[in-house]
């Protein structure tokens, strides 16, 4: 071969290799991340109560901010649960009903899993004004405390069943079919108290979605929602190991060489920004259109209203059902206010779900939450 021919040649195979080699590095890193599960504590807890605290802080929570801390009290198999007043959202949340929401889906995860473990267990939940409260100052501390008594053995199939729902338990932000849902669908969402259920294309779904999308961009215009929803979004995957919380690529729903892309283009100063606001807004305008319905939860206690909320979401979990709470209209007080009339609702709305099936796999938690160690402390040292 003429040696130009040769050259040219080594050279093609030289960028060939290149952009093979940044592709396939970007596809790694597109990757979504392993989060490692970590329930070493300082202190002699039981192994079957770490591991169901740690299934409890698998609950949903407002802006995965895991508001919560423990403090164990091995000695008379006590935990009482409190919220951590540094976690709390105080510009969209300022009453702090959605950080009890999150400590009530924490609680019924814990209860569950303790039970799986085979534990007989009892909860006392500190008694709310049905209004909530003033303001996070005011927050109970410990909200609720849960005893745990009897000899933990291995969860039978049900236990496993039950764990293990806990697990593939999600908030699912891509688009869902809008097609209806199966009888037996539907049964596992109603066959709770307090559940509304709109379809699409129903009156109340289209007052849902409507509303949604508005109260959305007001809060994606505000200056300070956006700048409390910029302080727990995660820019690497190294941030998101590090922290252990917030909303990494992957819980926004962006996945693949898109992530990459994602994390390549974008800085702390850019989420603050119009362009990453309005790409939320048109983000949530397909997902209000994307969903086979809205189930609307109330009630009037929102610890209460949280442990409805997880039996609910493992209930739809088991059957297939794909959930994405959007809290938008709940954040903003008048409209809110205007809910229970427009939608007949027979109680305080507490939360509202975008529900449907996705196509391909249903998907799984992504783990991403702090070590015991960090929210959990020993109540008798
Ligand atoms: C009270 C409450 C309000 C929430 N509001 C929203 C919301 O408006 N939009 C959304 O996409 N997810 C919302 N979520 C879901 C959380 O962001 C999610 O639970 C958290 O990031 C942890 O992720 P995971 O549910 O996949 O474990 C909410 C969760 C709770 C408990």
């Amino acid at each position: 071969m003429p040696r130009k021919r040769r050259i040219v040649l080594g050279g093609l195979t030289a960028l060939v290799l290149a952009v093979g080699g940044a592709v396939l590095g970007a596809a790694i890193k597109g990757r979504p991340i392993t989060v490692p599960k970590e329930t070493d504590l300082a202190f002699d807890l039981p192994a079957p109560v770490r591991d169901s605290l740690y299934y409890a802080s698998l609950a949903p929570n407002s802006h995965n901010a895991q508001m919560w801390r423990v403090t164990a009290y091995p000695s008379r198999g006590e935990l009482a649960i409190g919220l951590d007043l540094d976690r709390l959202l105080t510009v969209t949340d300022p009453a702090g009903r959605e950080a009890l929401i999150s400590l009530g889906a924490f609680t019924e995860n814990l209860v569950q899993a303790l039970e799986a473990y085979g534990y007989q267990v009892e909860v006392t939940a500190t008694q709310l004004p049905a209004a909530g409260q003033p303001n996070s100052a005011d927050l109970p501390s410990p909200a609720v405390t849960v005893r745990y008594a009897g000899q933990p053995a291995e969860p039978d199939s049900a236990g496993r069943q039950t764990l293990a729902a806990m697990t593939l338990r999600h908030t699912e932000k891509r688009p869902m079919s809008a097609q209806p849902l199966t009888a037996t669908q539907l049964q596992a969402l109603n066959a709770m108290a307090g559940v509304t259920y709109f379809e699409h294309g129903s009156d109340g779904f289209t007052y849902l979605a409507t509303g949604t999308v508005a109260a959305y961009r007001d809060q994606a215009n505000d200056p300070a929602a956006r700048q409390e929803l910029a302080n727990w979004l995660r820019l690497s995957d190294g941030e998101a190991l590090a922290q252990r919380d917030g909303l990494p690529a992957e819980q926004l729903g962006i996945t693949g060489i898109t992530k990459t892309l994602y994390y390549l283009t974008t800085s702390q100063a850019d989420l603050t920004g119009d362009t990453f606001a309005n790409q939320g807004i048109s983000r949530t305008e397909k997902q209000v259109d994307g969903a086979a319905g809205f189930a609307v939860l109330v009630g009037d206690d929102p610890i209460t209203a949280g442990r409805d909320l997880e039996r609910l979401w493992l209930a739809a979990t088991r059957a297939g059902v794909s959930v994405q709470p959007m809290s938008q209209l709940l954040e903003d007080p008048a409209a809110a206010a205007a809910l229970p009339a427009a939608l007949n609702l027979s109680g305080t709305p507490q939360m509202i779900l975008r529900v449907g099936t996705v196509s391909g796999s249903y998907g799984e938690n992504l783990g991403l939450r702090r070590p015991l160690a960090e929210f959990v402390t020993n109540g008798d040292g």
